[in-house]
């Protein structure tokens, strides 16, 4: 853990399919002084502008504990981490906050967000402060791909949410893994 700057949005620079398809994100839902949050790991999503926003979407399937929090609150983090957290993002991405308390088990550190309630970790590398501004829930009469479905068996079709990236943090060391 190194101390956090801050990074301009513009300066920001993602291997976006790397970063999503293989190293993977956490999301983290919910008011941190309350101590009502929750977290999983995320592989499907996007970074890009919309309405003249910088924004990230990220796809929750409508089952996750996460969910819940995505729901009510109106922030959520975005936090990417150094590869040797792999491990706690596997766990975070397969046990389910409903059920344990994954937020202890994960020896992962909340800290309180610069600007949202949700908030983030100290481990992680990057972090995304994001306010949602729109959801939509994808609808298999417009998939194109018939393979798109093929992630669908219990057609649990994931609702997109739109955050506009209000902050960003990063580890001095980590901007040479987002070159
Ligand atoms: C690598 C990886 C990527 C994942 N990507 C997503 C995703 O983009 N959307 C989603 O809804 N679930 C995704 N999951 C599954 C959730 O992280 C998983 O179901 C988690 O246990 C949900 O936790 P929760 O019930 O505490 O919210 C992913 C899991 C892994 C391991």
């Amino acid at each position: 853990m190194s101390a956090k700057i801050t990074v301009p949005i513009d300066e920001l620079s993602i291997k976006f399919n790397d970063t999503w398809q293989r190293k993977w994100l956490l999301i983290t839902s919910g008011d941190f002084a309350a101590g009502a949050f929750n977290m999983m790991t995320v592989g499907w999503g996007s970074f890009g502008n919309m309405w003249n926003k910088p924004v990230v979407t990220v796809a929750v399937r409508p089952t996750r504990y996460t969910y819940e929090f995505t729901e009510k609150y109106d922030s959520f983090t975005i936090c990417a981490f150094p590869e040797k957290y792999r491990h706690v993002l596997k766990s975070l991405g397969t046990k389910s906050g409903r059920y344990e308390d994954k937020i202890n088990r994960s020896g992962l550190t909340p800290v309180a967000s610069e600007l949202i309630l949700s908030p983030a970790f100290a481990e992680a590398s990057l972090i995304l402060e994001c306010r949602k501004i729109y959801f939509h829930d994808l609808n298999p009469e417009n998939f194109l791909a018939a393979e798109i479905d093929t992630n669908y068996p219990s057609k649990d079709y994931h609702r997109i949410y739109y955050g506009e990236i209000l902050h960003v943090s990063a580890d001095e060391g980590s901007m040479t893994l987002f070159p």
